[in-house]
């Protein structure tokens, strides 16, 4: 299972830009209560496989919301392995400047800021990125692009469902794993949020890899020349 899941994932090149996203779902496709409690939808294969992915990653990218409700350290903890470099996104600066992440120096931690937020307040032990803001977000190739100016290649981005929204939208990531855990919440925040469509068949139909995970699916979506999105 572990040459199977991580074998590809292990062959990117250094150096190579590289997005992959991950989140862990609902039979019903949420990822947390409508009040934003998220843990644990899945099992601990799945959690010991999110930081297996932050060991292998330079940077692992939040959005604030994220942060908000979880206040999650993003630090590698259930395997060996080096922490990756914290993004969070964050464009108005209107997180606290309590969450762990601003405050426990595990690791270098940027904030991506648009460029025409006006809070200039100290935020802990971070390095405020300023991005331009277009159509009310900050491009996803934008946030890539400066990252990878700073030698963060490999990207794993863990969340929440807005913020990967944008860069599936965006046609900025290589991989999407999607965790489907066997329970129902039948409410609660969504999983991915895309532009509607009218037909099935103008869906994303990327190939895919299956892996089972203890009681879950890890269903690998894999973009490139079959994506007819
Ligand atoms: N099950 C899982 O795998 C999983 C994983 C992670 C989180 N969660 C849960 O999911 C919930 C949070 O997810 P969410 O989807 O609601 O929110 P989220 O993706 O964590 O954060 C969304 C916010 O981040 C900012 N943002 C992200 N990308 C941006 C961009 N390109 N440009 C500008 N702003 C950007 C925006 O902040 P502004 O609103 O300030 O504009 C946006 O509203 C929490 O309840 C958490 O517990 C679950």
């Amino acid at each position: 299972m572990l040459a199977e899941l991580y074998g590809p994932l292990c062959a990117i090149r250094p150096q190579q830009d590289f997005a992959i996203a991950h989140l862990a779902q609902s039979l019903d496709g949420r990822i947390a209560t409508a009040g934003g409690a998220s843990q644990w939808i899945s099992g601990e294969e799945d959690l010991r496989h999110t930081h297996r992915m932050r060991a292998l990653a330079d940077a692992v990218l939040v959005g604030a919301d994220t942060i908000r409700h979880d206040d999650p350290v993003l630090t590698v903890r259930r395997c060996a392995g080096a922490n990756p470099v914290r993004v969070i996104v964050d464009p108005d600066r209107k997180l606290r400047a309590d969450h762990r992440v601003f405050t426990d120096r595990s690791a270098p931690t940027f904030v991506i800021v648009a460029e025409d937020c006006s809070e200039t307040a100290p935020l802990g032990a971070v390095e405020i990125l300023r991005l331009p803001r277009a159509n009310g977000i900050i491009a996803p190739a934008a946030i890539r692009s400066a990252l990878a100016a700073r030698g963060l290649h490999w990207l794993f981005i863990e969340g929440g469902g807005v913020t990967i929204s944008h860069f599936l939208r965006a046609k900025c990531l290589d991989r999407l794993q999607l965790t489907v855990s066997p329970v129902i919440l039948g409410s609660g925040r969504p999983s991915l949020s895309l532009p509607e469509i009218n037909a099935p068949g103008l869906g994303l139909r990327p190939t895919v890899r299956r892996v089972i995970l203890g009681q879950d699916v890890l269903f690998e979506c894999i973009f490139g020349e079959r994506d007819e999105g």
